[in-house]
């Protein structure tokens, strides 16, 4: 793929926002000779994960536009690089995002495996780093850092939260199955230290490589199984595949399909009907109540035309940590030191509920059952409470 394919400048977004801004202080290269803060967005726009990418770009610019295309009277610049979810080249335009573009601030990404790339740079460079999805258990972890914040999840701690709700489902024995890389381990491993300490029984592990979707040798190991349910991780255009294959294969009324909500946000259209009865656990649900969510809904839906999903709203709130630290410090982004610590502190009213950090940088949660239906994640109720990272081997 060429650089110029590879390299998007967010003029696209840029422009069409500042045309509803108005009067206001546009994002672009204008604003940036002007002292605008710099975030590099490294993100998927090709691939199965692409629309995830999108979604957190757009949830992101979002924030930004709602507060008149400044945060702390500073304009943003937001400049993208595909990373294609191949960490093979994540280094090379992590680098070039921090070393060549020289950006303030750099958020990303959706793929684990580019994501934990991209922060072992990150922190030794020192440079402000927002990670919007990625749930790579190491990044707040052992690879954790006081310039690294995250506004997702860890891979673990969903796991952990799903295996909870199968659990007070009934569900005592499953299948898992997954893509083989970071998330899809580490979702099953968090999913089964909680599952089987709670008497649950898994009776085998399938993986697929990224981003592989063909299912059908591991739909028939599981018509011939017959377990109670599938644990499955798959997300994007993956996702919407397995759903409609395992529907396809005739397991849809034969054996309970559960997940991390990752199943199911932003393929609940594609999947249509097959899709109807899934239950997920994540930290976001359609039907939540809170007068934020509403909001951004609204303003989401307004601008571009579909409801906002999970993706989205971390897209959101990454942007509206970053404003809790630059408000904090001025718009200074070189006060480094202050402006971290205000970032870490940062406690706010989140489209998804309370948002607030766990002392290693990842959000403490709520974690919600869901079950699609009629093309919604319908929320059923709580699965886990204010749930935080494990967090393991973080030091920093
Ligand atoms: C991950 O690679 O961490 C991931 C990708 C898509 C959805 C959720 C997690």
């Amino acid at each position: 793929m060429s650089s110029s394919r590879r390299e998007f400048l967010m003029s696209s977004g840029a422009l069409g926002l500042a045309g509803l801004l108005g009067g206001v202080a546009p994002f672009g290269r204008a604003a940036h000779a002007a002292g605008a803060i710099k975030v590099g967005l490294l993100l998927p726009a090709s691939g199965t994960y692409a629309p995830l990418g999108e979604a957190i770009r757009r949830g992101a610019e979002l924030y930004v536009k709602s507060k008149g295309g400044a945060l702390a009277g500073r304009a943003i610049e937001f400049t993208a690089l595909d990373d294609e979810s191949a960490p093979p080249k994540a280094a090379e335009l992590t680098n070039k995002l921090i070393f060549g573009e020289k950006v303030d601030v750099l958020m990303g990404t959706v793929h684990s495996g580019v994501a934990a790339a991209m922060v072992k740079i990150a922190r030794e460079a020192g440079v402000t780093t927002l990670v919007p999805n990625a749930g790579a258990d190491a990044i707040t972890g052992g690879l954790c850092a006081p310039n690294v914040f995250r506004t997702s999840f860890a891979n673990g701690q969903v796991g952990e939260a799903t295996a909870k709700a199968m659990l007070a489902g009934g569900v005592k024995e499953a299948i898992t199955c997954t893509w083989r890389y970071a998330a899809g381990e580490e979702m099953v491993a968090g999913f089964k230290r909680v599952f089987e300490a709670g008497g649950g029984k898994v009776v085998k592990d399938i993986a697929l490589p990224f981003p592989d979707v063909e299912f059908q040798s591991a739909l028939a190991e599981i018509a011939a199984a017959k377990p109670q349910a599938v644990y499955s991780f798959f997300a994007g255009g993956g996702a919407a595949k397995f759903i409609k294959d395992f529907a396809g294969a005739g397991l849809k009324d034969k054996v309970q399909l559960w997940g991390p909500g990752f199943l199911t946000d932003g393929v609940e259209q594609a999947v249509g009907a097959a899709g109807d009865g899934v239950k997920t656990v994540l930290h976001y649900a359609d039907g939540l109540t809170n007068p934020e969510d509403a909001a951004f809904r609204k303003a989401f839906q307004a601008a571009y035309g579909v409801a906002p999903d999970v993706y989205a709203v971390q897209g959101w709130d990454a942007m509206h940590v970053l404003d809790v630290g630059l408000t904090a410090v001025g718009g200074d982004v070189a006060k480094k030191d202050a402006l971290h610590a205000a970032m870490a502190g940062a406690s706010f009213a989140s489209p998804r509920g309370p948002f607030a950090f766990s002392a290693n940088r990842n959000p403490k949660q709520t974690f919600y059952l869901r079950e699609l239906k009629g093309g919604k994640n319908v929320l059923l109720g709580v699965a886990a409470e204010g749930l935080a990272d494990v967090g393991k081997g973080c030091k920093a």
